[in-house]
């Protein structure tokens, strides 16, 4: 089998992507780190704003649900040029992109630089790295490099310790402990090295050949996961996925199941974490015995960990890596997103 022949998964993962996803546990320690010593904002806060697109995106998606018990104030995710009329003073705006070079993420920069926010610009360099440092806005600076998307732990764990830092995100050292050990334990069990017998990873990129993945988090705890998984496949396996989260798709996606015998092949995963709730559990039963029969299959995967992060890491690394071996399978390198970046050089000369 292709999966269990480290030759063959190096001959199509020529950009590395595969070690990358091995190395998100480091990274999570280092992403921490990294902004150790960064000036925290001062003043009142009453809302926290993330920039970003894409891969550089999904890290403000994923601090917002993990503050979404704890915060005071809102945390909204940003993907567009501009930002909403509430922005001002009391804003803590970060300004995400891993290349520092995305147009939209820069207007939003600018929008949020002339309503007065405070600002931490979190990039590897670029036009954006250069404009906070002209503005004196700090800048957590991440190794270049590498994908966005590879970068997750980079981009989000600085936004993590700042929002720690103000009162707003309540995550211990001992959190982050947690999931860079726990990560670098699953990375050897769903590794390239662990042959297909014994790895779910590879295992569900086999049964996810030829379909579609339809990807469900069990409770909105791992919505962000959910479209993680989908927009992995999307850049890593070069296919498109679907996402959607319950209780919410209880309440319009099952009914586009009806006829799904029409369409495209589909395999449904669902994402579960100890917090999906009892309630949540009898609809994800529900709907896997009613709406879900037309599927080609519905796995479910399990969330690993103690604390939240470490459980939505875990998860992250497991789609992570089944994105990647369906690339494998697939023939294609996981590391190049060609249409992406045909598309912004395009918007470059108009
Ligand atoms: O995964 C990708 O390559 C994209 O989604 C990018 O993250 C997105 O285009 C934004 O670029 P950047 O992350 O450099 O701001």
């Amino acid at each position: 089998m292709v999966l269990d022949d480290s030759r063959e998964i190096a001959r199509v993962d020529t950009g590395g992507m595969v070690s990358l996803v091995q190395r998100l546990g480091p990274m999570v320690a280092e992403g921490w780190e990294a902004a150790a010593t960064l000036r925290a904002p001062s003043g009142p806060l009453a809302a926290v704003v993330v920039c970003g697109m894409g891969g550089s995106g999904i890290g403000g998606d994923l601090l917002g649900s993990l503050l979404a018990e704890s915060s005071p104030v809102p945390v909204l995710t940003v993907k567009a040029d501009r930002l909403p009329a509430f922005v001002g003073r009391d804003t803590l705006v970060f300004v995400c992109s891993y290349s520092g070079n995305t147009e939209e993420t820069l207007a939003a920069y600018d929008a949020a630089h002339h309503a007065g926010a405070s600002i931490v610009a979190v990039t590897s360099g670029g036009t954006l790295a250069q404009r906070a440092r002209e503005r004196g806005d700090p800048v957590v600076t991440i190794p270049p490099g590498c994908q966005p998307r590879a970068a997750l732990p980079y981009l989000l764990m600085p936004m993590l310790r700042v929002t720690a830092g103000v009162g707003i995100a309540r995550i211990s050292e001992a959190d982050v402990k947690e999931a860079a050990t726990l990560l670098t334990d699953l990375a050897g069990q769903w590794g390239p090295a662990a042959r297909l017998a014994d790895n779910p990873a590879k295992g569900l990129a086999v049964a996810l050949r030829d379909a579609m993945p339809v990807i469900y988090a069990a409770s909105p705890n791992m919505e962000p996961v959910a479209q993680r998984w989908k927009t992995q496949f999307n850049e890593s396996s070069k296919i498109l996925a679907l996402w959607n989260t319950f209780p919410e798709l209880t309440h319009n996606d099952v009914v586009g199941w009806e006829r799904v015998a029409d369409g495209p092949a589909l395999h449904v995963v669902v994402l579960r974490d100890q917090d999906d709730g009892a309630r949540n559990s009898l609809r994800v039963e529900a709907a896997s015995h009613l709406a879900f029969r037309g599927a080609r299959g519905v796995t479910e995967v399990q969330s690993v960990g103690t604390s939240r992060l470490a459980r939505a890491f875990s998860l992250i690394m497991l789609g992570d890596f089944v994105s990647c071996y369906l690339a494998v399978l697939r023939g294609v390198d996981p590391t190049t997103v060609a249409m992406i970046d045909r598309i912004k050089e395009r918007l470059q000369l108009s």
